[in-house]
């Protein structure tokens, strides 16, 4: 089959289109013909071994273990192991597979579900790490109610586009916050209220909110504190940047630390996807209350563009790769 494939890390130079072949299909998993695979910043991280943390957590210290890039996509099953109930071949699905650049990936039986009826296939691979990390940063680690104010910093992004739509959906007031060139976008997906945080600091107009997602922009503690409420709650998702050996990391920590000797909850997660949240956006998407937004398409031949053209900062919402 056609993958991209990378055998060593490094910038997206390290990556070409290759003849491999299909991966192995295990008794829990299903196999995916890909038709469309989203891009997020795990893909960049994994692909340059960057932070060096990266590759102490497992993912290969000299070179990546998994040669073939990608986390999520949408596709129709084209086999079924042993153990699996739920799906059978042919049915159109979205999830989250490691390797999923490629025309074929397998995904453990929980991590898929049947495809949103009203996405294609891009959109509906734009859908899973984005949006499982802003459903669990907004309903489990902030523990979001209707009529609570809500700040999403990073709101064009991968995660917080959703994020402002999950808010909504919650029954928050929503305000997001973005660059000038994306303003449009983030009120066109429901925001109540934007600040272009190219011409103006939330953390010195005053507002106060309940709850904070903070997506991007690695603002300091002190000041993030200064936008919630006496008992208000910060979520750090995270934030590109920081050094080479643990990147952002040391910020989110830092709040976690701080959080039990003060009135603020201060908190940190890593994302984890599951059967019941795919489910639960699936529904979501087919009720309108979630849609994602796609900035660009690239053909699997093209992903090293992809990965630059994200890298350097991207258009708003998803990028994703056809296959
Ligand atoms: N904890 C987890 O489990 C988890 C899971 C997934 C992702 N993440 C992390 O979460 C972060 C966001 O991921 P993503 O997929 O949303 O990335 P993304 O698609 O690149 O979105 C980040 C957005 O932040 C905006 N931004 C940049 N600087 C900003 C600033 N100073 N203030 C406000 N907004 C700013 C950017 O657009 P504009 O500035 O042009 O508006 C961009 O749209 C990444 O660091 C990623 O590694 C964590």
């Amino acid at each position: 089959m056609k993958a991209v494939v990378q055998d060593s890390y490094g910038s997206a130079d390290v990556l070409r289109v290759g003849e491999i072949e299909k991966p192995e299909i295990s008794d829990d998993d299903v196999m995916v013909r890909v038709h469309a695979a989203g891009l997020d910043p795990g893909v960049w991280h994994l692909m340059t071994g960057l932070p060096y943390l990266v590759r102490i957590m497992g993912y290969g210290l000299r070179a990546p273990k998994t040669r073939v890039p990608g986390n999520d996509l949408a596709g129709r099953i084209e086999a079924v192991g042993k153990n699996v109930t739920r799906f059978h071949t042919g049915d159109e699905v979205f999830g989250a597979a490691n390797g999923s650049f490629a025309e074929y990936a397998c995904a453990k039986e929980d991590l898929v579900a049947l495809k949103p009826t009203n996405l294609t296939f891009e959109q509906a691979a734009a859908v899973p790490t984005s949006a499982f990390t802003a459903l669990q940063g907004l309903r489990d680690h902030g523990r979001i109610e209707a009529g609570q104010s809500v700040l999403i910093i990073g709101a064009s992004g991968g995660v917080g586009h959703y994020a402002v739509q999950l808010a909504r959906a919650f029954g928050a007031e929503v305000t997001g916050v973005c660059s000038t060139t994306k303003v449009d976008m983030v009120r066109s997906i429901g925001a109540d209220h934007v600040i272009d945080y190219k011409k103006e600091d939330f953390t010195a107009m005053g507002g106060k909110y309940d709850l904070i997602l903070d997506t991007a922009g690695a603002r300091p503690l002190t000041r993030l504190r200064r936008a919630l409420t006496p008992r208000g709650t910060l979520v750090i998702v995270g934030a590109e940047g920081g050094n080479t050996w643990t990147g952002g990391i040391g910020r989110p920590l830092r709040g976690a630390m701080l959080s039990p000797f003060v009135k603020h909850n201060l908190r940190m997660y890593f994302a984890i996807g599951n059967r019941e949240d795919l489910e639960l956006l699936r529904e979501l998407v087919e009720d309108g209350k979630v849609s994602p937004v796609i900035d660009r398409t690239y053909p699997l031949g093209e992903a090293a563009d992809a990965i630059r053209y994200w890298e350097h900062g991207h258009g708003g919402g998803k990028v994703v790769i056809t296959v």
